[in-house]
């Protein structure tokens, strides 16, 4: 019965959908265990992008089924919104398909308008988040004041957890925030609809995965977000509201550790990071927008969701480390390998300078992390272009060895290299 599951090694955007939407060929099943639709993930089928924010990534496989799990924040709205571009694109999004399981938490409109009201109380200090109401969400899941999804199967019981809870959050919305007040007739008009249309999905998340496996089902947990993006591990209070990493699949789906095979971690050949906080191997000047492209490719570095340019910088291997071990990684996938194509010389960060003091860990204090300087260690580059590279004797030698490197410095083996967002352009080490 076994569960492999894909996690964001660094902050999010690694190709986690490239990688699921490669993976899913060989899944009975593909979940999402945490987050909402502030994720954004692209999968590139010939010339076909598709772009989803809260739809697992194995929906592309017509033989595949897909869960939305019970520790995810779901906005019906976006979730409805996918679901007819999916079926306009002829992609089979039935209730057989497809499925919700109850327990994950709705998202409504006083949760984004308190995102952004709380995001524009911050100031400066802001956390850039994605504004769809992840944060609000998930705090009134841990309040035990949320909605969760199994109200869309009780037309009453939703009315009336909607007119109280907008109640609630309109007295914050007002006397807190200064804020309009929302309303609540027409949020649960709104929500009636929604429930009518996705009542058909609803399902016993964790009982249906428990049967699935025990019938020896592949099934493939789907990250979102990334390690340094998790609510205890990554760089507080610039982080998103939920866990990202392994631990945050076995609660997310409801399944024990036992069912899992293998745990794999999808990390980018360079770094990047939307929104606010430590970052210590940043670029900016000319490296940055060489690293991020002009936004003229699809996969240049601007937010899937919002559309923000990226932060970049070198690769940080002891944040990789690091996230190998929070994660238990037997292996990993490194992506987007061909953007380095064309350097002369790359910076591996593998270490960092604190107060005169070398550092080799990652410290678990963002105050700290943030005033670490890194410590580069410097390594040939290659020329060639590599998209066409589909064996790993074809790579040029500086190009094995910066994979080798990382696997090394990690201890953990690089399985798979990816040269382009294509299903092809997966090179399997
Ligand atoms: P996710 O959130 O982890 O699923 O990643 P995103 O989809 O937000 O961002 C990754 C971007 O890089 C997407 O546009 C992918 O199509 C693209 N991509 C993934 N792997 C590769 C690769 O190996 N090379 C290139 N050039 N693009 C890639
Ligand atoms: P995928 O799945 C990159 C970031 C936001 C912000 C912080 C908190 O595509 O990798 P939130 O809206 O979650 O409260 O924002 O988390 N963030 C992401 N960054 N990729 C993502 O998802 C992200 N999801 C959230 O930019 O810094
Ligand atoms: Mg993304």
């Amino acid at each position: 019965m076994p569960l492999d599951i894909i996690i964001g090694a660094q902050w999010g955007d690694e190709g986690k959908g490239h990688i699921t939407d490669a993976l899913a060929a060989q899944a009975d099943i593909v979940a999402r265990f945490s987050g909402g639709d502030n994720a954004g993930h692209t999968i590139t089928v010939g010339d076909d992008i598709f772009k989803l924010h809260l739809i697992p990534s194995g929906i592309i496989h017509k033989d595949v089924t897909c869960l939305i799990g019970g520790g995810v924040v779901l906005n019906p709205a976006v979730m409805l919104r996918e679901m007819s571009a999916l079926a306009a694109r002829g992609v089979d999004v039935s209730p057989e398909r497809l499925k919700l399981s109850g327990s994950a938490h709705l998202i409504t409109p006083a949760h984004i308008a308190l995102d952004k009201a709380a995001e524009e109380q911050r100031g400066d200090s802001a956390i850039g988040t994605t504004q769809r109401g992840i944060g609000p969400t998930y705090t009134d899941k841990t309040a035990r004041t949320g909605l969760r999804a199994e109200l869309l199967a009780d037309p009453e019981g939703l009315a009336d957890a909607l007119q109280q809870h907008i109640t609630a959050k309109n007295r914050i919305l007002q006397e807190i925030y200064g804020g309009e007040p929302l309303d609540a007739t027409a949020v649960a008009a709104s929500f009636s609809q929604f429930a009518q249309q996705l009542r058909p999905y609803l399902v016993d998340g964790p009982h249906f995965l428990h049967e699935a496996l025990a019938d020896g089902r592949n099934v493939l947990a789907e990250g979102a977000q990334g390690t340094f993006l998790d609510l205890d591990n990554g760089t507080y209070p610039y982080v998103t509201s939920s866990h990202p990493t392994t631990g945050g699949v076995l609660t997310g789906l409801g399944v024990g550790p036992n069912v899992i095979r293998r745990v794999i971690g999808i990390a980018k050949a360079f770094s990047s990071r939307v929104g606010s906080g430590p970052f210590p191997c940043e670029l900016d000047g000319e490296m940055a927008l060489r690293l991020r492209g002009t936004g003229a490719n699809p996969w240049d570095e601007y937010g899937t969701t919002t559309g923000r340019p990226r932060r970049v910088g070198w690769l940080d291997v002891v944040m990789l480390r690091h996230s190998a071990r929070l994660n238990g990684f037997d292996e990993l996938v490194l992506t987007k390998l061909d953007i380095l194509s064309g350097l002369e010389t790359l910076q591996l960060g593998v270490a960092y300078e604190l107060d005169g003091r070398t550092l080799t860990h990652f410290p678990a204090n963002p105050t700290d992390l943030a005033r670490c300087r890194p410590v580069y260690q410097e390594v040939p580059g290659w020329r060639e272009d590599i998209t066409a590279v589909r064996h790993p004797a074809d790579l040029p030698p500086n190009a094995r060895r910066y994979v080798d490197l990382i696997a090394e410095f990690c201890a953990v083996p690089i399985t798979c290299v990816s040269v382009g967002p294509g299903r092809e352009q997966i090179i399997k080490m």
